[in-house]
């Protein structure tokens, strides 16, 4: 097996962990284990720094995001495994926004990649649908559009007021999201475009190299009604799509796409949307096959620190009962050490799922009566023994 260029040629891969709040703090420790089953099994050297950023130190700090936090995620690991924040007693969300947000804007982690998968046909909602049927990946804009925090109060707390929220989209932001969507189509992998300081040469996912047919893109707006920002995104998505001949690729209002989701998932392979639509579609798109519990996402930068998480939140109903669903958290750890060029231990978490998936090894999300404790059991095993 080649070396896997890591940060700074460092010895290890170096993995910052943020458990966050609820329960983040609950399905993060597992993704930790199976990571360090699978890791352990081929000698792929690899270490844990974990830090407590979250609510409780906001509450009790007034610290969300430390100084230096950036630099230090950006120079020092090659990753983040992120959980979830959240936390009724904080319910601004201000330290949230600052560390997640603020990671995924400062990093500048421009592509949110949230696969879909059916892993067992018992999963979808939708009638007559198998796993054949469902099988895409959203990639969401991550940095600017309406998450911009461009905006202001006038007149706050009057009969008078007025809130702005400006949608901002650089014709830079808009062009890198189509493109990696399109190189992606083409079979370029999770971190196609990258940047080449990571894994020079390599392929960055066993896709990469093989020689199928592109997979069929859907660029989703909403232009009829945005005709500003949205005329960009079209502009642009035409000026790309010549590029790209032999990828097979449209563009549907993003409330056609939510529809069509619905109506015949099969039809999609890849979709590339801006920052709010993508977080609402993948939310739907988590729906059809199973549920927030089971969808993973990557926050990637190509070539750089990159971020792994669940699509979930911090679920503070079910925060504290150890039944959270740990299989999304998983799934987004099988993404990272697909970032870090680590396919086979990848496919061996994504295998463990599906076997406890298939074996009804789950929590009561899913309709099983597991604790999250005993599923973790299950996968670390699971993945011990295959590796
Ligand atoms: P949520 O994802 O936390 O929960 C939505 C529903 O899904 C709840 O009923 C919850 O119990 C269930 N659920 C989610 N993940 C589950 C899992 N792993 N296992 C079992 N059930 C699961 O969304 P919400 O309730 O809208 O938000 C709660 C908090 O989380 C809010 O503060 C929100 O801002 C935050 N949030 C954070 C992130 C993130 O950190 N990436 C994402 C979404 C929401
Ligand atoms: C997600 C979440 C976040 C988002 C929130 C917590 C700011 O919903 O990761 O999907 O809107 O991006
Ligand atoms: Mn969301």
């Amino acid at each position: 097996m080649p070396p896997i260029p890591l940060r700074n040629h460092g010895p290890k891969a170096r993995i910052a962990v943020i458990p966050g709040d609820g329960i983040g703090r609950e399905v993060t420790p597992v993704a930790v284990e199976v990571i360090q089953a699978a890791t352990a099994k081929r000698n792929r050297p690899i270490e844990f720094v974990e830090f407590d950023w979250g609510a409780e130190k906001y509450l009790r700090e007034k610290v969300s995001l430390p100084e230096g936090a950036i630099e230090m995620l950006r120079d020092e690991f090659d990753a983040i495994l992120f959980g979830a924040l959240g936390d009724p007693r904080v319910p601004s969300n201000q330290h949230a926004a600052d560390i997640l947000l603020g990671l995924r804007f400062k990093l500048d982690l421009y592509v949110n990649a949230r696969p879909t998968e059916l892993l067992h046909p018992r999963f979808t909602p939708l009638r007559d649908r198998t796993p054949a049927d469902i099988n895409f990946i959203v990639f969401r804009e991550n940095t600017e559009g309406l998450y911009a925090g461009v905006g202001g109060f006038f007149k706050k707390g009057t009969p008078d007021e007025i809130a702005v929220q400006e949608d901002v989209n650089s014709r830079k932001g808009v062009e890198r999201i189509i493109r990696h969507a399109f190189a992606y189509a083409r079979g370029g992998g999770l971190c196609s475009g990258r940047s080449l300081d990571r894994q020079q040469g390599e392929s960055a996912s066993p896709a990469s190299a093989s020689s199928r047919r592109p997979l069929r893109l859907c660029m989703s707006d909403k232009s009829n009604a945005l005709t500003f920002a949205h005329d960009l995104w079209q502009r642009v998505f035409k000026s790309v799509r010549v590029e790209y001949p032999d990828v097979d690729s449209r563009h549907l209002y993003i409330d056609t796409l939510a529809m069509e989701l619905v109506r015949d998932p099969s039809q999609f392979d890849v979709i590339v949307t801006c920052n709010l639509f993508g977080d609402i579609i993948s939310d739907l798109a988590a729906q059809l096959a199973g549920g927030l519990g089971l969808a993973p996402s990557a926050n990637i930068h190509p070539g750089r620190t990159s971020l792994f998480e669940p699509v979930h939140g911090s679920a503070p109903n079910i925060a504290g009962k150890g039944i959270a669903n740990p299989f999304g958290a998983v799934l987004a750890s099988g993404m990272l050490l697909e970032f870090l060029g680590w396919q086979e231990e990848s496919a061996v978490l994504k295998q463990s799922v599906k076997s406890a998936l298939s074996e009804n090894i789950t929590t009561p999300d899913l309709g099983g009566s597991k604790p999250t404790l005993e599923v973790s059991d299950f996968l670390t095993n699971y993945v011990a023994k295959y590796s």
